[in-house]
C-alpha cells in the first residue's frame, strides 16, 4: 500500500464535517480540522468535551456516522481491518495510562513491540535503536527497571519511548500531563517539543493542561461540547472574550 497519496501535499490530516453520536448523545459536532507536517497541534478542552473521542476517530478506533478523515490522503473510515492496521503503523498513540507490560522491564517494554512490527531488523540493531531512543527521553539509566519502580513521570517517558522505537509519523498524545506534579509536567512538555525536533513528527496533543499547551502548541484549537469553539495561537486566544476560553487563562 502507498502511504502517501499525490493529495496529500504536506497535508496529514484532514477531517471534513465530522458527526458523532453516542446513542443520544452527539459527542462530535461538525469537526473541521487540517494539520500539516511538523505540526504540533494542541486541542484544549474540559473534560467530556470530545477530545479522545476525537483522537480515537483518527486512528479508526471510534467510527464517526458522518464525514471525512483523510491521514496521508487516505479516507480512513473507509478501510477495512488490514489496511487500517497498516496504517496505524505510522501512528503512535499515548493512552491516559500509559499502558507498559508490568511484567517486562523498561528495555523489554521497549524490544517488545519491535519484534511484531521491525521483525527486519537484528538484535544488535534493535538493543541500539532502544537505547538510543531511552537515551533521548532521558531513561536510559532505567533500562532494567520494572514498571512499579518508576515515577509518573518515568512511566510517562517509558510510554512514549515505547512509541518511538516505531518510528512514527504521528503521534498523538491524550492528556500527557495529568496526574503529573507541575514540575514532572513541565519536563514532559519539554520533552515533547524535544521529541518533535529530533524525530520530525508531526503530533496532536489533547490536553486540558494550559501550561502544558503553551509550551508545546504551534497552533491550539478549544473543543466545547463537541464543537470547535476557537483555533488560534496562545496569544490570539488570549485577546478572544469568552466564559469558557477565558476560563484557561486564569
Ligand atoms: N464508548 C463510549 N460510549 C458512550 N459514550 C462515550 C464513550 N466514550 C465517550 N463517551 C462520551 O462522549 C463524550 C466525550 O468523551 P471524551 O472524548 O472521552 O471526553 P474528553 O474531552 O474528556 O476526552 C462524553 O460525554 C463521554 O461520556
Ligand atoms: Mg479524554
Amino acid at each position: 500500500m502507498n502511504l502517501v497519496t499525490e493529495t496529500y501535499n504536506r497535508l496529514v490530516i484532514k477531517i471534513t464535517n465530522l458527526n458523532k453520536w453516542f446513542g443520544e448523545n452527539k459527542v462530535l459536532s461538525d469537526i473541521n480540522l487540517k494539520l500539516s507536517e511538523d505540526e504540533n497541534l494542541v486541542i484544549l478542552g474540559r473534560s467530556g468535551v470530545g477530545k479522545s473521542v476525537l483522537i480515537k476517530c483518527i486512528v479508526g478506533l471510534e467510527k464517526a456516522e458522518e464525514g471525512r478523515i483523510e491521514v496521508f490522503g487516505n479516507d480512513i473510515q473507509q478501510m477495512g481491518e488490514f489496511a487500517l492496521n497498516k496504517l496505524r503503523k505510522n501512528i503512535g498513540f499515548l493512552f491516559q495510562g500509559g499502558a507498559l507490560y508490568d511484567s517486562m522491564t523498561v528495555e523489554e517494554n521497549l524490544l517488545f513491540p519491535l519484534k511484531r512490527n521491525a521483525p527486519d531488523l537484528n538484535e544488535k540493531d534493535k538493543n541500539e535503536l532502544v537505547e538510543d531512543v531511552l537515551d533521548s527521553v532521558g531513561l536510559l539509566d532505567a533500562k532494567l527497571k520494572m514498571p512499579s519502580e518508576l515515577s509518573g513521570g518515568m512511566k510517562k517517558r517509558a510510554g512514549l519511548a515505547r512509541t518511538l522505537v516505531l518510528k512514527p509519523k504521528i503521534i498523538l498524545y491524550d492528556e500527557p500531563t495529568t496526574g503529573l506534579d507541575p514540575f514532572t509536567a513541565q519536563g514532559i512538555s519539554e520533552l515533547i517539543i524535544k521529541v518533535k525536533k529530533r524525530y520530525n513528527t508531526t503530533s496532536i496533543l489533547v490536553t486540558h493542561d494550559m501550561k502544558c499547551a503553551r509550551t508545546t502548541a504551534d497552533r491550539m484549537i478549544i473543543m466545547d461540547e463537541g464543537k470547535i469553539i476557537a483555533r488560534g495561537n496562545y496569544k490570539e486566544l488570549q485577546k478572544i472574550d469568552n466564559e469558557i476560553i477565558n476560563g484557561f487563562f486564569r
